[in-house]
């Protein structure tokens, strides 16, 4: 796979996974626009893998609008768009309007936004590339946050109806799933992420290497924690004893 020279675009570049996808995007050649909330991060990452920031909350429709602009004029016409950003906001039902608003925009809308704005183009050319990091949460769930468990199974959701709509119109889509992955949103998931988590995450570069072999072999579903495809099976075979086993482990991290 050749990506020499195409532009891409990496939200939430500024750390963890969408760090590493810049790193290994740029290490194969492409014109990497590096977004972030945060224009400090955005800019450490641009200045590490030689292109160029572009700040924004991919959040609201003007981020998202401004930032294509801009990634246009430094990196050309996009080619690959890594729609990474999320935040995991929230606990369970009780979690604030505020706190399901914005998992709501993140998780899922800054997806909807940014397609809208590229898909002319993409079909126009017959070719473009979308790439949604998900959650392994958006195939499963993921047990003490229900906002960021239901805008993951969202974010699944559009990133298939993507793919079904358009793959013969040339759009790669391909939706990245892992389960812990060693970052701060890791760090910072309480008992729930160490008890389900810690044990077997994995660093950014793997979520990174998986995307790219996914790239080349030209895969939906990146899964870099295999044992996923097991559970996600087990949930759609078994549903009643997949959400037994999902019910167990919610009683251990209580008794944690
Ligand atoms: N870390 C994990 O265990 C894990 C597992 C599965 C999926 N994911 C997903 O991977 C993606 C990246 O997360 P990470 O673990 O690298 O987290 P991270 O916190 O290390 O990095 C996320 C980056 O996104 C930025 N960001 C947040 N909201 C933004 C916005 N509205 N606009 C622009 N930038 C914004 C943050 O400033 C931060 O730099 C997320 O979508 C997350 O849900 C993470």
């Amino acid at each position: 796979m050749n990506v020499r020279g195409c532009g891409a675009v990496v939200t939430g570049g500024g750390n963890g996974i969408g760090r590493a996808i810049a790193h290994r995007l740029a290490a194969a050649g492409a014109r990497v626009v590096v977004n972030d909330i945060d224009p400090a991060a955005a800019e450490a990452v641009a200045a590490e893998t030689g292109g160029w920031a572009v700040p924004a909350d991919v959040a609201t429709d003007d981020g998202v609008r401004h930032l294509i602009a801009a990634a246009r004029e430094h990196a050309g016409e996009i080619e690959t768009y890594c729609s990474n950003a999320g935040v995991a906001a929230g606990t369970g039902e009780n979690s604030t309007e505020e706190m399901w608003q914005r998992s709501w925009d993140v998780n899922l809308m800054a997806h909807v936004r940014a397609s809208r704005e590229l898909i002319p183009g993409w079909l126009a050319r017959g070719s473009g590339r979308f790439v949604v990091t998900a959650s392994a949460a958006g195939l499963l769930t993921m047990l003490g946050t229900a906002p960021y468990s239901v805008t993951k199974h969202a974010a699944v959701g559009y990133a298939e109806w993507l793919a079904a709509t358009y793959a013969h119109r040339g759009l790669r889509v391909h939706c990245i799933c892992p389960q812990g992955v060693r970052t701060s949103m890791l760090a910072g998931s309480g008992r729930a992420g160490d008890v389900v988590l810690q044990e077997a995450a994995i660093e950014p570069r793997a979520v990174a290497d998986a995307l790219w072999d996914g790239m080349a072999g030209g895969r939906f579903l990146i899964l870099p924690h295999r044992e996923v495809a097991g559970y996600y099976a087990l949930r759609a075979g078994d549903t009643d004893k997949w959400l037994q086993g999902m019910n167990r482990l919610q009683q251990r991290i209580e008794q944690s």
